[in-house]
């Protein structure tokens, strides 16, 4: 990796790994890009190249890979699971066709692909517990299709065109300085904004529904070390079951009131989110990337809660 393309830098993840990657590779090497500058912060767009970028359009993408003579695409621009529920046509378009555009642009200019799937590749007749890296994949949402679809187009492109495509399955991510772009795991985020600004929440999501979650810097850690890693020990190149924990709404509901000792949660569940996190796993098996690239995330639930709060409380000024 030495001249990196970032697109949809300005969402959840983008925001942090543009900066992140700034840090290690310089501002000029890493190009972040969106289908517009008014998505997000001014720092991603000011604080190096930044290129309009609507990954539909392939001459965007390819013009860009051209000019800045970009050795690896992270391709980040997406529609997520609630939203792309209720935009399938856009979830299908931005997902399939982005992904086919960034891979032939690939294929045509030699740059390295990583692209994030999901925890919503897998569906309800998919092992639910310790989930297997090769499993039954069945999803029942839009934006699982295409990201189950992702997945094979990719490992397509590397052993047709010997495109250099490497991907994990990211569980829910968690952070404090982009707001998650209209997904199911969510709340998991909200909870925490919530907690600081009003000392209650109302959980979208039933106690019981576990699902896999992960803090923002072992998701950029995942991110850089599986782009990194020596190419001959991968055997899954594309899709990697990544997470660093499982919980349920009464889980992070405890972690937080460690700290938070007044805080309140009560429930009012939103039947379209509890269908897909019920046909969603509680807990993979990330085995295989630990093997294989060196896996080993660094937050558990408490460390991820202290931060979180911390870091929150300093953001919102309270
Ligand atoms: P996000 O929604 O926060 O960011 C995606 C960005 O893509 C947004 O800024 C959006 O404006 C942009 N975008 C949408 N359509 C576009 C288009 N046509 N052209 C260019 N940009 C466009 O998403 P994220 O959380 O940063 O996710 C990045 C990737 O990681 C996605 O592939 C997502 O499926 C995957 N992922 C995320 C999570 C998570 O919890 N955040 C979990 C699993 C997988
Ligand atoms: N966080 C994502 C979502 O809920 C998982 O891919 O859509």
């Amino acid at each position: 990796m030495k001249k990196i393309l970032i697109t949809g830098a300005l969402g959840q993840i983008g925001s942090e790994l543009t900066m992140r990657l700034r840090k290690e590779y310089g501002e000029n090497n890493v190009i972040s890009s969106s289908r517009s500058a008014k998505d997000g912060s001014d720092e991603i767009v000011k604080s190096g190249p930044f290129e309009i970028i609507d990954v539909t359009n392939i001459n965007h993408i390819a013009n860009a890979v051209k000019k800045h003579n970009v050795d690896t695409i992270i391709h980040l621009a997406a529609i997520l699971s609630a939203v792309g529920e209720a935009k399938t046509n856009l979830a299908w378009d931005v997902n399939m066709g982005g992904l086919y555009n960034v891979l032939e642009v690939g294929r045509e200019t030699g740059a390295a692909i990583f692209t994030p799937s999901s925890i919503a590749a897998f569906g309800p007749s998919t092992p639910a517990k310790n989930t297997p890296q090769d499993t039954i994949q069945r999803p029942k949402t839009m934006y699982g299709v295409t990201k189950v679809a992702g997945e094979i187009l990719c490992d397509y492109y590397y052993e047709r065109f010997g495109v250099d495509t490497r991907g994990v399955r990211f569980p829910g991510l968690i952070s404090y300085k982009t707001l998650p772009g209209g997904g199911t795991t969510d709340y998991a985020v909200d909870i925490y904004y919530k907690a600081i600004e009003d000392g209650k929440f109302t959980c979208p999501l039933g106690e019981d529904t576990y699902m896999d979650m992960m803090y923002m810097p072992d998701a950029l850690d995942a991110i850089i070390n599986l782009a990194q890693a020596d190419p001959s020990k991968l055997k899954h190149r594309n899709a990697f079951n990544v997470t660093a924990m499982s919980f349920s709404p009464e889980d992070i509901f405890a972690s937080i009131k460690k700290f938070m000792p007044d805080f309140t949660m009560s429930y009012d569940v939103n039947p379209t989110l509890q269908k897909i996190a019920n046909s969603w796993p509680d807990s993979l098996d990330d085995s295989a990337a630990r093997e294989e690239w060196g896996w080993n995330p660094k937050y558990d639930l408490d460390a991820m809660s202290k931060d979180m709060l911390e870091k929150l409380k300093v953001k919102l000024g309270k």
